[in-house]
């Protein structure tokens, strides 16, 4: 259906209510923010219109049922995420709250907490923002992003309290085996540590299957809070919409007190935006599949023949890329480089946490035509610049 859509080469937005495609001069080939540049399904949009002849008034506070029982079933169903009720959900307003509620309600300040980089952003920044302390596990890089269990040994004192991870991750696409997810269960049980399981990115996974954490037994299940949304599964992030999901009841009443009057209630679009994916919008969820992993196999086919000087190991997951620059003269002012010179705008490395300056995250989630001309603009800077 909108196969021939996706392969536009114009996919600007012309109304401009965009940031990816408004942020830089018109000349750039913006592949930075984490939105799809491909229309959200037709089913979201009628189900839009028809929830705006209804009433716009407050909400339930605890958010639509209807809602919450086909959240509860697509855990259940897809991630093998069982035994959920709906007071074992709460809605947020979007997932980056529900990283700052689980900083503030599950942390003090001076606790530490870990996590592996590189990192979404604001992971760090939550730390950061509220007086924790950073304590982070750089992953190795083998033939995938590995996890350093060693380090994370190294890391634990008494003053670590939380184990914060990003599965699928943003930014390098890994998909945590469940080999590697008991393991860090294991540590997070030995070390007392509360996790905090940002799974977003979790329906768009192209090899394995998606393990939340606090699936694998009832002791990490009690220790867990795992934030999921629509946003990314339905290219829908001007709508926000969030949940976080735990066994436990006592660490969402945490969350919910730590802030209290400042998250708001659910939004009445957002939530039948949200049923309307998991209802109906599950082909239009294939297809846009099917043409990402394409995307991420031409992507990666164009780094080994085309830039084989480039770090980079193929995503399992998200429309997101981590490309290593650091070999390059121009290593230091890449983003610079590549935004002036290529007139592709990119993400900087070092914002994923500390030794990443030199890399650069490419959002792939585009027209092929667009891709490959990015693709290209950025080879021959590369090859030029010294
Ligand atoms: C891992 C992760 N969490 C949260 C978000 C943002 O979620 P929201 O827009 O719902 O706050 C993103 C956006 O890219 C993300 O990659």
């Amino acid at each position: 259906m909108q196969l021939d859509n996706f392969n536009s080469t114009d996919l600007r937005d012309p109304r401009g209510y965009s940031v990816k495609w408004h942020y830089h001069p018109q000349d750039v080939l913006p592949l930075w923010v984490a939105d799809m540049d491909f229309p959200i399904a037709p089913e979201i949009t009628q189900a839009l219109l028809e929830r705006l002849q209804g009433r716009i008034g407050y909400p339930k506070q605890a958010g639509d049922t209807q809602l919450l029982e086909a959240i509860i079933a697509e855990q259940a169903q897809k991630h093998g995420l069982t035994g959920l009720k709906p007071e074992n959900l709460w809605l947020t307003t979007s997932v980056v709250p529900g990283i700052y509620a689980a900083v503030l309600g599950l942390s003090s300040p001076g606790d530490e907490i870990i996590t592996l980089t590189p990192v979404y952003p604001p992971f760090l920044n939550a730390i950061s923002d509220y007086g924790r302390v950073l304590k982070h596990s750089p992953m190795l890089r083998g033939s995938t992003w590995e996890i350093d269990f060693e380090g994370l040994e190294k890391l634990v004192t008494p003053a670590t309290r939380m184990l914060m991870l990003c599965n699928p991750q943003n930014p390098t696409g890994r998909v945590f085996t469940r080999d590697e997810l008991e393991r860090l269960a294991e540590f997070a049980v030995r070390h007392r540590l509360w996790v905090m399981s940002d799974e977003l990115w979790a329906n768009l996974i192209y090899e394995g299957q998606h393990l939340p954490i606090a699936s694998l037994n009832d002791e990490i299940a009690q220790r867990s809070v795992t934030l999921s949304g629509p946003c990314k599964t339905y290219n829908t992030a001007g709508l926000g919409g969030g949940v976080a999901i735990s066994h436990n009841k006592a660490l969402l009443e945490r969350m919910k007190r730590a802030t209290v009057g400042v998250m708001g209630h659910p939004n009445v679009m957002s939530m039948a935006m949200w049923l309307a994916g998991i209802e109906s919008g599950q082909g239009w969820l294939q297809e846009v599949l099917a043409y990402l992993r394409d995307n991420r196999d031409f992507l990666s086919g164009f780094i080994r023949t085309q830039m084989p000087q480039v770090g980079y190991l193929a995503p399992q997951g998200t429309y997101l890329a981590l490309l290593d620059f650091s070999g390059f003269p121009f290593a230091k002012e890449v983003y610079k480089v590549m935004l002036e010179q290529a007139k592709v705008g990119l993400n900087d490395g070092p914002p994923f946490g500390p030794g990443y300056q030199g890399f650069l995250r490419l959002n792939f989630a585009t027209s092929r035509n667009i891709l490959q001309e990015a693709l290209e603009r950025i080879v021959k800077v590369a090859q030029s610049v010294d």
